[in-house]
């Protein structure tokens, strides 16, 4: 059904860079456009599709680019418009897409805009922002994701009034509701399709409208984040999709790009407002559903996988499914705001670290959505797992830890936490070589590096045939002649077992069946399925073998294996 309506997004696999951490050409320890640019034969021979690159615009970095001061010029630390302007060209004649990062649910308090919409409630742009006039009372309380005390509105003296910031203080929330914003962004963006991107990312975009008479909210919703107010009010603004209608017909429906929503707080129920192609808004989002299961408590230490991999299967079935019809769905187990995909989902140690990552990538290019992949996890990179507080960069991770210090609260537990779920796991530089700094930079890496990049790194992995890293490139060709790990429909096998994951991908012409051990011991799966003629495409394992009994096969500790049946 879905091949009937083929899609370059749909066939490709999308390699993120977080443009902060991936190469410094200049020495002054952060990554850099010139860096990518350097990096560019690197990227190619991954055999990807689409560069999507976090925000690279001018700002102050209170969120790491992610609070724009000029949405229409370069990060100062990044490079300059030139440097920009090669890099787009440098992908292009590699036959690489860009997709960048659209910011528009906040900016920087240093914008433009926000100077002057707090300098008189009389300016043009006072109506850009959300403001409560402060003789209206306190106003009705909002959670903020990076705010100290976690409260969304912050008073400004000089125009007596609050303004309101889902994010930090630093980042006050655009007003949607005013005609002339909106018209501001789609200028905005037309200028970036001009100058020839591919599409964009959409950061919280699911949070974009408000309802503007801000109701006080039940304190049953309020209690709960992510089955609470985020799913219940914060992405269900009254005329959110009207404004994505309206950006389809004034921008994106004006070129052939693609789009993807962070969907932050959407619902499975929700989520085809957004991507039903009928409804002309965006293509493609991605949720948070599989992000949010988490890590068993370390009561006895063995729980193996680490989490509830029942669950696990549940969630990435249930969101195929919505798009069996309709839509298009995404796949990924890592980006900049999660910890690394092997350690997260996989096993660091060691002894199983290249097995399971691996593994992981296994599962992610053989399921049915447009691939995101991390860069760096074609490495195997793990979490750097900070232990002092002094260590993180990451605003979210640092204000946390004062509100619970202020709390009076165990701050030695939430540290212990952060090793698992910070978002500087996933940040720290990627490792180019076993030098000092792990050829990132000459200088002094912004984030330190994660010191196992003396034996995880692309210097080494590059002439080895078994690296993790030469295993992903054969993944991605295999994906690229396999129309029907793209296309075909997905069906999970033995849904109770607790270690593997076993699913087939069938269309008219091929079937598929995918293997996959998420234990470090061997364990054994039931196919129902006659599979005595099944051919191994790829596995993980140098002697690859299909030790089957029937329809039971037996796997080795994070054993992937692909097979034709
Ligand atoms: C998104 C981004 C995250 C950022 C936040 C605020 O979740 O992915 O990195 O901090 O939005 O813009
Ligand atoms: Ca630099």
């Amino acid at each position: 059904m879905q091949s009937k309506d083929p899609k370059w997004w749909k066939e490709a696999v999308v390699y993120q860079v977080y443009p902060r951490s991936f190469k410094d050409s200049n020495g002054d320890g952060i990554g850099d456009l010139q860096g990518i640019i350097s990096k560019l034969d690197y990227i190619k021979s991954l055999g990807i599709d689409v560069v999507w690159l976090n925000p690279i615009f001018k700002s102050p970095n209170a969120d790491n680019g992610y609070d724009i001061s000029d949405y229409k010029s370069i990060m100062d630390d990044f490079g300059t418009m030139d440097d920009f302007d090669g890099l787009l060209r440098g992908l292009h004649e590699r036959n690489i897409k860009l997709i960048l990062d659209l910011v528009v649910n906040h900016s920087s308090d240093e914008h433009e805009w926000f100077k002057r919409s707090r300098s008189s409630r009389d300016d043009p742009y006072h109506d850009y922002y959300h403001w409560w006039p402060a003789e209206k009372g306190k106003p009705p309380y909002r959670w903020s994701v990076f705010d100290v005390n976690a409260n969304a509105w912050q008073y400004d003296a000089t125009t007596d009034a609050y303004y309101l910031h889902y994010f930090a203080v630093k980042q006050p929330d655009l007003k949607w509701e005013n005609p002339r914003l909106r018209q501001e962004v789609y200028d905005m963006m037309h200028y970036w399709f001009k100058k020839g991107i591919d599409g964009f990312r959409m950061d919280v975009i699911s949070v974009i409208s408000k309802d503007i008479d801000y109701p006080v909210i039940s304190k049953e919703i309020l209690d709960k984040e992510y089955d609470g107010f985020w799913p219940n009010y914060y992405a269900k603004g009254p005329h959110l999709h009207d404004y994505l209608q309206e950006m389809n017909r004034e921008v994106l429906s004006h070129y052939n790009i693609m789009t993807v929503a962070e969907g932050w707080g959407v619902l499975q129920e929700d989520v085809l407002k957004f991507v039903d192609a009928g409804r002309k808004e965006l293509d493609m989002l991605y949720h948070f559903e599989g992000m949010d299961i988490r890590h068993f408590p370390v009561t006895n230490g063995t729980h193996d996988p680490k989490y509830d991999l029942v669950a696990f299967k549940e969630v990435y079935t249930k969101w195929d499914k919505i798009f069996a019809e309709k839509g298009w769905g995404t796949i990924y187990l890592g980006n900049h705001d999660q910890s690394r995909m092997v350690s997260r989902w996989g096993n660091d140690d060691p002894q199983f670290r290249e097995l399971s990552s691996k593994m992981l990538s296994t599962f992610l290019l053989t399921m049915r959505g447009t691939v995101y992949y991390y860069a760096g996890d074609e490495l195997g990179m793990t979490s750097i797992k900070f232990d002092r507080i002094e260590d993180y960069q990451d605003i979210g991770t640092i204000n946390t830890y004062q509100r619970i210090e202020a709390e009076h609260g165990d701050v030695m537990a939430f540290l212990e936490d952060q090793k698992i779920y910070s978002r500087d796991n996933g940040r720290a530089a990627f490792q180019w070589d076993g030098s000092l700094h792990a050829g990132f930079t000459n200088g002094k890496p912004w984030l330190k590096v994660n010191p196992d990049h003396k034996i995880v790194n692309a210097a080494t992995q590059e002439s080895d045939q078994g690296s993790v890293l030469n295993y992903f490139r054969k993944l991605v060709q295999l994906r690229r002649q396999n129309k029907t790990l793209v296309y075909g429909k997905y069906s999970l096998l033995d849904k109770d077992n607790p270690k593997v994951y076993a699913y087939t991908r069938e269309d008219g012409e091929k079937k598929l069946l995918i293997l996959l051990n998420f234990s470090s011991v061997n364990a054994t799966t039931d196919t129902r399925m006659n599979i005595s003629n099944a051919k191994i495409l790829l596995s993980n394992y140098n002697n690859k073998r299909l030790t089957n009994t029937n329809k039971t096969v037996e796997l080795r500790p994070y054993e992937a294996l692909i097979c034709e049946l």
